[in-house]
């Protein structure tokens, strides 16, 4: 049984699909490993730490794909590099399926049976394989310290002989898995910290990290949240009340981090233009739903612009911005998602396990996933 690691390729990818770790892992259930040359190299994993793991190092992509059963990849192959992979193999990854449909069906084509890792659902026995779990965490981190690297002032309350420094009021809009994780980081940095969701469960959790939750409570919030734990599109009624609720809590803020999103669907807007010239000069957005059209009216993917005074960061892909870590925890969830379908040396995949069905994305020829064919 051949496994592959390919290297990423995608602008601002600097994650890998494997560790020295898992590798090691891997082949102990009877994987033969092949990286990618240079795979590993933004992770700060080098050739010679796979080798020493027991890995092979394969030049190029199509010697790294060649006759492999299983392909492990962050992002997931692009449709123009599926020619040496063989039919029936497997592939684990993200693929932002709902929005990269046509990669789907080339890879339908290709005879390639995917799993869309972001599908895998949240249930407990599927906790150690959660891509959005262990990566959110880390962005949520990196987004307070990308907002006060952009703050022109102090996180903690300073008390000096030339007077005293004021704490910083942040934020957090979304209190899920980033969300929660950037409470804690601001918290300990001293920061004085809010936070918004349209889930009541959130309030509980935001509070045991010692934030103040905020939150427009009326009947529409006790059906917000799916029983996959995710929150719904709220109605154009309740976001009125909510973008009155966020508008004057916002003017009284240095720094807001955001990270509301509904899966499959655009972000919901929570900062308008106007929210954004309430704000005080010298304030900071951290937008974190940038990609899926982002929280913030004007915040721009890839890009930190200034607006009313205002510095609006929108870094694209934020856990490749601590890769290393990233990379450490993503290869962790794909060693933890293909061990229980390896029975001594040999692949057998269970299609009948919950896991397993909800995240294949394409089998035998087609795209199979039932929220996909909805269209
Ligand atoms: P997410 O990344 O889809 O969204 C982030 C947050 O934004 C969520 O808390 C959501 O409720 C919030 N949000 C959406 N629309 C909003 C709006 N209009 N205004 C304000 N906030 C809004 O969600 P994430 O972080 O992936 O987690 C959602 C829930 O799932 C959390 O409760 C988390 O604890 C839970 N979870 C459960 C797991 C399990 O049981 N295995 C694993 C991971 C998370």
């Amino acid at each position: 049984m051949k496994l592959a690691v390919v290297r990423e390729r995608r602008d601002a990818e600097k994650r890998v699909a494997a560790s020295p770790d898992t590798v090691k892992k891997l082949i102990g259930l009877g994987f033969e490993v092949a990286v990618e040359k240079e795979a590993g190299t933004g992770a700060s994993i080098l050739d010679t730490d796979f080798t020493e793991a027991g890995a092979s190092i394969s030049a190029t992509l199509e010697d790294t794909l060649k006759d492999a059963d299983v392909i492990l990849s962050v992002q997931g192959l692009e449709a123009d590099q599926l020619t040496s992979v063989k039919k029936g193999a497997v592939q684990l990854s993200a693929l932002n399926p709902f929005v990269e449909q046509d990669r789907l069906n080339a890879y339908a084509d290709a005879g390639l049976v995917a799993f869309a890792m972001e599908f895998v659902p949240r249930i407990t026995r599927a906790q150690s394989m959660d891509i959005l779990s262990s990566q959110s965490n880390l962005a949520g981190y990196k987004a307070v310290l990308d907002a006060a690297a952009h703050y022109g002032r102090g996180m903690p309350m300073m008390m000096t002989a030339a007077g005293t420094v004021a704490p910083a009021k942040v934020m957090v809009m979304g209190a899920g898995v980033a969300g929660l994780q950037a409470i804690a980081t601001a918290k300990r940095l001293g920061a004085i910290v809010s936070a918004t969701d349209v889930r009541p469960a959130a309030k509980e959790q935001v509070e045991s990290l010692g934030g103040k939750f905020v939150m427009v409570e009326d009947e529409e919030t006790a059906a917000a949240e799916t029983s996959g734990g995710y929150a719904k599109e709220m109605s154009d009624e309740y976001k009125a009340k909510q973008a009155a609720l966020i508008s004057e809590t916002l003017a009284k803020q240095d720094i807001a981090i955001t990270t509301a999103l509904i899966p499959g669907r655009p972000a919901p807007t929570l900062i308008t233009e106007d929210m954004v010239k309430s704000m005080k000069p010298g304030s900071v957005i951290v937008d974190l739903a940038v990609e899926a059209g982002g929280n913030c009216e004007l915040s721009k993917p890839g890009e930190i612009i200034e607006a009313h005074g205002v510095t609006i960061v929108g870094y694209r892909n934020v856990p490749s911005r601590l890769a290393a870590d990233a990379s450490v925890l993503f290869a962790k969830n794909l060693l933890n998602f293909i061990t229980p379908h390896v029975k001594e040396g040999v692949l057998e995949i269970d299609f009948e396990d919950e896991i397993i069905s909800e995240s294949l994305v394409t089998k035998d020829g087609a795209v199979v996933h039932s929220r996909l064919l909805e269209g």
